[in-house]
């Protein structure tokens, strides 16, 4: 990726300056500058074909066809919207794929306790709920001991309770880990639960952010975070009546 040219004096969990990405010679990146800290909660917001997934690939390393400087952790790991499990590999199995070395069953085990999911270790993928489904992949993305962990609507799949569910455990993960996290959602309610930062990305780079300095657990019930949520919405284009009417 992009040399070291301009490290920050402070340093950063994410350090990205001057980053294009063009697609047919469309940039849907456009000159976008982010950083992030060690350990902080980050959440992106915007709308569909915006380019959220698109940044998160780059910085997960899985597209270097960019321009701008890139730093990012060399210990990283991404869940996507879909948990992408291979059906032919036992759940534990599917948490130690890709990883250096021979892992012991006990290392995936670990992870798979750490999501409630040690009890269907030796379980089939298909086998799975779609939440299960989805914790395993937070287990793969563990295993990794991401310094840095890039999550693509992880819960976007998901019904209502298991979405909250799904919402507490990352926020513990977190908490507990220390890592620093970028969550893409749809899900204003979402980012401002879980983040200590809100984005939201507009004509390729982060158009507004929002800090959230609400104590954590945090109560929706709160006018503070009804405030944040309608703030962030109206950002969107979103009437937060017609929001919350819906
Ligand atoms: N490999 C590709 N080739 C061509 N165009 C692409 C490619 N990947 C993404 N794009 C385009 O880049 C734009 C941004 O896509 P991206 O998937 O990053 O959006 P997004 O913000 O994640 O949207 P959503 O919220 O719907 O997931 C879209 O217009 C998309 O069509
Ligand atoms: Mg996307």
């Amino acid at each position: 990726m992009a040399t070291d040219v301009h490290r920050p004096v402070i340093p950063q969990a994410v350090h990205v300056e001057g980053l294009t990405r063009s697609f047919d010679g469309r940039a849907v990146i456009d000159d976008l500058r982010l950083d992030v800290r060690p350990g902080e909660f980050v959440a992106l917001l915007g709308r569909s074909g915006c380019g959220k997934s698109t940044l998160l690939r780059i910085l997960a390393g899985l597209d270097r066809d960019i321009e701008g400087t890139v730093l990012v952790p060399r210990r990283k790991a991404v869940a996507f919207q879909a948990p992408r499990l291979m059906p032919w590999k036992k759940v534990w199995r599917n948490v130690l794929l890709g990883l250096p070395g021979k892992p012991e069953r006990a290392v995936a085990e670990q992870a798979l306790d750490e999501v409630g999911l040690g009890h269907r270790s030796a379980a089939w993928p298909k086998t799975l709920s779609g939440g299960e489904a989805q914790r395993a992949s937070l287990a793969r993305a563990l295993v990794r001991e991401p310094d840095l962990l890039l999550l693509d609507e992880p819960f976007g799949a998901l019904d209502a309770l298991t979405r909250i569910k799904a919402q507490r455990l990352v926020g513990e993960l977190w908490q507990r880990r220390g890592c620093a996290v970028l969550l893409v959602t749809h899900d204003v309610e979402e980012a401002v639960l879980l983040a200590d930062r809100v984005l939201v990305m507009d004509g390729g780079v982060i158009a507004h952010e929002q800090r959230i300095d609400l104590d954590r657990p945090r109560d929706i019930t709160d006018p503070r975070f009804a405030a944040l949520r309608a703030g962030l919405l109206e950002r969107l284009g979103v009437e937060a009546t017609a929001a919350e009417a819906a």
